[in-house]
């Protein structure tokens, strides 16, 4: 898929004020500083639509961009940054956990993990409360250009077996890196092929 249009629509903290309109969507989500917001900057091709950062805690709100004027990609905050307050956690989980509730042209999320390490309990709970809510899901690997390909191989190898002791099949995933520009096709053919069965209700 080509990508002719990205534009920026509007950044909330309520999922009532999320565009009114049907479009399918896709929301990236995972743990602060895993690459959620450069992820989307490769995909649409835009050095900067969605705001990145070394730090943790960059993207604070549910961000809309629209692409090609029929779709919509979500920049969402990461999870488990620890120097949020406490208050400031449960209120950024609420509307998160909100956000996936309620986004009824939410046709996937994707879930980002960071390759380099080893599974990780937050993002395993994570899923697995989609999962339990009936959100589908894909894993996105980040960061490979930080690991050879046998290393990439082997934490491959040992996520599918974490995965296997809970679900019954691996989830789909992609292998990607925002600096050297892999897995684009791949997690953009996916997003094509899924937009045409979309049906909007
Ligand atoms: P929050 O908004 O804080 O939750 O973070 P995020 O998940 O949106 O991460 P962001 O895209 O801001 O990237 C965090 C850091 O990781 C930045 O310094 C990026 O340059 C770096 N980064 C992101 N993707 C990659 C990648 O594929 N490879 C490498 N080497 N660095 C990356
Ligand atoms: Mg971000």
């Amino acid at each position: 898929m080509k990508i002719k249009s990205a534009e920026f629509v509007v950044s909330n903290s309520a999922v009532e004020k999320c565009p009114k309109s049907r479009l399918p969507e896709y929301a990236f989500i995972g743990r602060s500083n895993v690459g959620k917001s450069s992820l989307i900057n490769m995909l649409t091709s835009r050095k900067s639509l969605a705001k990145t950062s070394g730090r943790p805690g960059k993207t604070q709100l549910i961000n809309h961009f629209l692409i090609n004027k029929n779709w919509h990609l979500v920049d969402l905050p990461g999870y488990g940054y620890a120097r949020v307050s406490k208050s400031a956690k449960k209120v950024f989980q609420k509307f998160i956990t909100q956000y996936f509730a309620y986004r009824e042209q939410l046709v996937t999320a994707f879930v980002l993990v960071d390759i380099r390490h080893e599974p990780q309990p937050i993002d395993l709970e994570f899923m697995q409360w989609l999962g339990e809510n009936g959100i589908p899901f894909s894993i996105i690997f980040t960061k490979a250009d930080k690991l050879r390909p046998k290393a990439i191989e082997n934490h491959i190898e040992v996520y599918k077996n974490i995965m296997l002791e809970t679900w019954e099949e691996v989830p789909n995933y992609f292998i990607t890196s925002s600096s050297k520009d892999i897995g684009k096709d791949d997690v953009l053919e996916y997003i094509d092929s899924l937009n045409e069965n979309f049906i909007s209700n």
